[in-house]
C-alpha cells in the first residue's frame, strides 16, 4: 500500500518504431461483466492486465464466477447467468477505478443479495449520488456517505422498475449503470444523453444477443432478457495510446505507428482535436473487431497551434485532456478549453493539477471553473522549463508530463505514478522502446 513511483525523465529525443499499447480499459471492465453475467464460457483476448480492470474481475471472482487468467491478455469467464452472482463475502475494494464501482453499484442494485463497494482516498472522494439518486427512482436502496460518496452499501432483493432518465452531465458510466440496472427491472428502462458518450456497453450488450434500442440520443433497454456468452477481442486503448500520439506530435523527428488501436467515434475526440491543431496523423487497416472499429495510427511530428477547443468535442476526448494540455504548451499561440467541468471530478482534479504542473514547468496556464486557458511557447526549441511536478496519484497525469520532457529544457521528475498501473502497467518499458528517456524508481 504504500508503494510510491517517482518517474524521472530526461528532456529530449523523439519518438519512433511501432508499438501496442495495452488494451482498452472500458471495453476490458465491461468484457469481465457481460461474461459473467452471460449464458455460457465467454473468451477474452486483449484484456487489460492494469489495476483497474483487475479489480472488476476480483469482484466477480468474489461473487462466485469462475475466472480463468489473466495470462497474456487472455481470460476465460465461466457465465453463471443474469441471476447466478453470489453474495460476497465481504466488501468488494475497487481501488482507484471509477468504472467498476459505478457501473457494479447498477448491476449489484438487481441482485438478492446485500453488498457493499469501497475504493482508495480518491475513488471513496468521487461524486456518487449521479448513479445513486437514479437508482433510487428505479427502486433500488443505496447508502453512501453524506458527501455522497462511498463506501456504497447496496440493499439486495429490492424490485427494480424502469425509468426515462434525462443524465444532467454526458457521462458514460452513469448511462453504462443504468442500462445494468435496467437488465434486472421491470419493463423499459431508457437513458438520454446530453451529448453523445462512449457507447461500449450498448455495443457489448447487442454482441451478448441483448436488444438495445436507440432512438437518437435516448438508449433504452428492457429487463427479463438473457445475455449469451461471446468472444470479446479488446483493442488497444485509444486513450493510451493518446500519450503517444502527443509525444510524437511534439517531438521533432517523430515518426511512430500505434497499431490496433481503437477508434470507436465516441472516443476519437483526441484525433480530431489534435488535427484541429495541425497534427500530422493518419489511420490505416481500418476495420471492425468484435462488434468495434480499430485501425493502426501513424504519428508524425509538426508544427502544433493553439485553438478553442470545440465543446461537443469534450465528452469524446474526456479522459485525454492532461496529454492535450501539455500539447497546447508546445503549439504557437493559446488554447482554450470550456465546459469540461468533469475534469475536476476525475482521478484528480485534472484542471487544478494540470494548470499547477505546466506552471512550475514555466507555462502560462490559467485554469478556469469549467477549462483551462494555456498560452502556448510553440515557437520555442524547448517550451517547457524543467522541475519537480506531483501526479497526485492520477496515472493519466503521470504519464502527460511524462511527455512533456520531451521539450523540456531540463529533466521532469514526477512524483506519485504508482498509479500508472491502473491503466498502463508497461508505461515505462513501452515509452523507453519508443525513445522517451523515462526512469522509474519504487520507493517503499
Ligand atoms: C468511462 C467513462 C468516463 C471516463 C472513464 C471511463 C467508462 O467517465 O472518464 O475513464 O468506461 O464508462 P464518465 O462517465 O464519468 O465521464
Amino acid at each position: 500500500m504504500s508503494k510510491d513511483v517517482t518517474f524521472t525523465v530526461q528532456p529530449g529525443g523523439a519518438l519512433g518504431g511501432h508499438l501496442r499499447v495495452p488494451g482498452d480499459k472500458s471495453i476490458s471492465h465491461r468484457a469481465i461483466m457481460l461474461g459473467a453475467l452471460a449464458d455460457g464460457v465467454t473468451e477474452v483476448s486483449g484484456f487489460l492486465e492494469g489495476e483497474d480492470s483487475l479489480a472488476t474481475l476480483q469482484a466477480f471472482r468474489d461473487m462466485g464466477v469462475q475466472i480463468e487468467g489473466p495470462e497474456n491478455g487472455r481470460v476465460v469467464i465461466h457465465g453463471v447467468g443474469l441471476h447466478g452472482l453470489q453474495a460476497p463475502p465481504g466488501p468488494l475494494y475497487l481501488g482507484n477505478s471509477g468504472t467498476s464501482m459505478r457501473l457494479l453499484a447498477g448491476l449489484l442494485a438487481g441482485q438478492r443479495f446485500d453488498s457493499v463497494l469501497t475504493g482508495d482516498v480518491s475513488l471513496s472522494g468521487r461524486p456518487m449520488r449521479r448513479v445513486t439518486e437514479p437508482l433510487a427512482e428505479m427502486g433500488a436502496v443505496i447508502g453512501t456517505t453524506e458527501a455522497g460518496t462511498a463506501p456504497l452499501s447496496i440493499c439486495g432483493d429490492q424490485p427494480l422498475h424502469g425509468i426515462d432518465y434525462v443524465m444532467p452531465v454526458a457521462s458514460a458510466q452513469v448511462k453504462s449503470c443504468l442500462l445494468l440496472a435496467g437488465l434486472y427491472a421491470r419493463g423499459r428502462t431508457c437513458v438520454t444523453e446530453p451529448a453523445p458518450t462512449r457507447d461500449h456497453t450498448e455495443r457489448m450488450l447487442a454482441g451478448f444477443g441483448y436488444t438495445v434500442q436507440r432512438e437518437g440520443a435516448k438508449v433504452c433497454v428492457e429487463g427479463g432478457g438473457r445475455l449469451t456468452a461471446s468472444n470479446v477481442e479488446v483493442p488497444a486503448d485509444i486513450s493510451s495510446a493518446a500519450f503517444f500520439m502527443v509525444g510524437a506530435s511534439i517531438a521533432e523527428g517523430s515518426d511512430i505507428t500505434l497499431e490496433h488501436v481503437g477508434i470507436n467515434p465516441t472516443r476519437t475526440g483526441v484525433i480530431e482535436i489534435l488535427r484541429q491543431m495541425g497534427a500530422d496523423l493518419s489511420l490505416s487497416n481500418e476495420r471492425t473487431v468484435g462488434g468495434e472499429p480499430v485501425a493502426d495510427i501513424r504519428v508524425r511530428a509538426a508544427s502544433l497551434r493553439g485553438i478553442h477547443i470545440p465543446e461537443e468535442q469534450v465528452p469524446l476526448a474526456i479522459d485525454e485532456f492532461p496529454v492535450l494540455f501539455v500539447a497546447a504548451a508546445c503549439a504557437a499561440g493559446e488554447t482554450v478549453l470550456t465546459g469540461a467541468r468533469e475534469l475536476r471530478v476525475k482521478e484528480s482534479d485534472r484542471i487544478q493539477v494540470m494548470a499547477d504542473g505546466l506552471q512550475i514547468l514555466g507555462i502560462d496556464a490559467r485554469p478556469t471553473e469549467d477549462g483551462m486557458i494555456i498560452q502556448g511557447r510553440g515557437g520555442e526549441a524547448r517550451p517547457l522549463g524543467e522541475g519537480r511536478v506531483v501526479s497526485h496519484g492520477d496515472h493519466r497525469i503521470a504519464m502527460a508530463f511524462a511527455m512533456a520532457a520531451l521539450r523540456a529544457s531540463g529533466p521532469v521528475v514526477i512524483e506519485n505514478c504508482a498509479n500508472v498501473d491502473t491503466s498502463f502497467p508497461n508505461f515505462v518499458t513501452l515509452a523507453q522502446q519508443a525513445g522517451l528517456r523515462i526512469r522509474s524508481e519504487t520507493h517503499e
